[in-house]
């Protein structure tokens, strides 16, 4: 999902559009759209950039060092960049929190504390506000936990990504299929709403042994899962060994298959997609990626953070420095990281908005592109596309990508934004 955001935390949830668009597929198991209320919200995203070991399959923004972190100094650094960055939002209500990584369960709960604190002192907090944290589920980070509900987190996102010890191994991670299961029991016990994570159509999986496994996790999972295709991303590992023949992926048929496998089994289970990736029971969706996907407004506190901020009517496409030190020294040095600062003009706005909102089940409203872009929609195009079946137009006037327009996604936002 990197590609025109990278390195942003709406790119983990459903990754690259032109990676998956095939897999998109609106399946009559996907959450009707009608089912979530779109209230205007406010996001905060924190990303923490290190991590213990990097993943072979990973390029987001994380990195590995040998000496101990100094947190106290980066909290401090976190809270100078919210100081600043409320004094240009100005006042607002916060809806949602995510700290997201690299691996934020790694920082000390009292690291989060004091990045909660600070957004509290500069933003007002909505009482019914979500804070997710992203963990991966190792033994130590699980004995955080409780510090981080402590903290004000209440709902954690866990990095399982297989339930297999040799997948794991695959994959580069440093749990075991054991510590992963005992760390969404911790999660379980302690926070009201949790998630995991789980990569599909790794090497050599077979759509019955993915059936398999993902019964097992929705057994272990509560209201909402993340079911991501092991994606090759240029310039890591994998992508070094896929080139050269010695990681061999699942071909298109038998991602497809996987891809159907993960649809039918999470909606007989009650956990349909309203998004790409993204499962829930109705009304536990993640409501900090919704801001993402429906083009609310949001600001990135921290390295390679990006945000979307409008500030006297014009929207602005917000990033900060990624080099974590370089970050820390910039905020230090003037109050905050940001090295991007573009306006968006009415075209740009508005293809974003089909672009993410069009990966949701819950489709667009044709009128809000109209607000944005300050023209309509060509009837034209429309009458096209649900002629050839790739979309539906809703009675309440919703348009939709529909099961045979999604393996077309990127086809179809480029045809009806030209
Ligand atoms: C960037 S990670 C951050 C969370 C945490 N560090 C972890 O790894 O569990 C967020 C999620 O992105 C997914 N992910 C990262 N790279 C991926 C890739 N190349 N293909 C598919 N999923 C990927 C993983 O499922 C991971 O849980
Ligand atoms: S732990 Fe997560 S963020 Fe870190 S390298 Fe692995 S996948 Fe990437």
């Amino acid at each position: 999902m990197p590609g025109f955001m990278p390195g942003i935390h709406v790119f983990l949830s459903a990754y690259s559009l032109s990676h998956k668009t095939w897999m998109a597929g609106t399946s009559p198991a996907m959450t009707n759209a009608s089912a979530v209320q779109e209230a205007e919200s406010f996001g905060v995203y924190i990303h923490w950039p290190f991590c213990l070991s990097k993943c072979p399959y990973c390029d987001f923004n994380s990195h590995v060092r040998h000496q101990p972190i100094d947190q106290p100094r980066f909290a401090a650094a976190f809270a100078r960049e919210i100081a600043t960055t409320a004094q240009r939002s100005g006042p607002r209500t916060v809806s949602s929190i995510f700290l997201g990584g690299g691996t934020p369960s790694l920082m000390e709960p009292s690291t989060v504390g004091a990045i909660l604190d600070a957004i509290g002192k500069h933003w007002h907090v909505a009482d019914d506000v979500e804070v997710s944290l992203e963990a991966n589920p190792t033994s130590v980070e699980a004995t955080r936990f409780a510090g981080y509900r402590a903290a004000g987190v209440n709902r954690v996102s866990l990095g399982v990504q297989a339930l297999n010890d040799s997948d794991l191994k695959t994959l580069g991670r440093l749990h075991s299929a054991q510590e992963a299961r005992d760390a969404v029991a911790i999660a379980r016990r302690i926070f009201d709403r949790y998630s995991f994570d789980l990569i599909y159509a790794r090497p050599d999986q077979t759509p019955q042994m993915w059936g398999d496994e993902l019964r097992i996790a929705i057994a272990e999972s509560a209201e909402h899962l993340s079911l991501y295709q092991l994606t090759i991303e240029p310039e890591t590992p994998f992508f070094g060994l896929h080139a050269a023949g010695k990681l061999q992926t699942p071909d298109e048929i038998t991602a497809r298959a996987l891809y159907d496998v993960t649809q039918e089994i999470c909606s007989q289970h009650g956990l349909p997609s309203y998004e790409i990736s993204n499962h829930a029971r109705s009304g536990a969706e993640c409501r900090h990626n919704l801001v993402y996907w429906r083009t609310h407004e949001y600001v990135g506190i921290g390295p390679g953070a990006h945000g979307r901020l409008d500030i006297g009517g014009v929207r602005h496409a917000l990033a900060t420095e990624k080099r974590p030190e370089s970050w820390l020294m910039r905020v230090e040095a003037t109050g905050h990281g940001l090295v991007t600062d573009d306006v968006l003009n009415s075209e740009e706005r508005a293809d974003e908005f089909l672009l993410m909102g069009l990966r949701l089940a819950e489709g667009i409203d044709p009128a809000r592109y109209r607000a944005l872009s300050g023209r309509s929609l060509d009837p034209d195009r429309i009458a096209s596309l649900r002629d050839e079946g790739a979309i539906v137009v809703d009675a309440d006037g919703r348009l939709r990508v529909t099961q045979s327009g999604f393996p077309v996604l990127d086809a179809v936002v480029a045809d009806l934004a030209a």
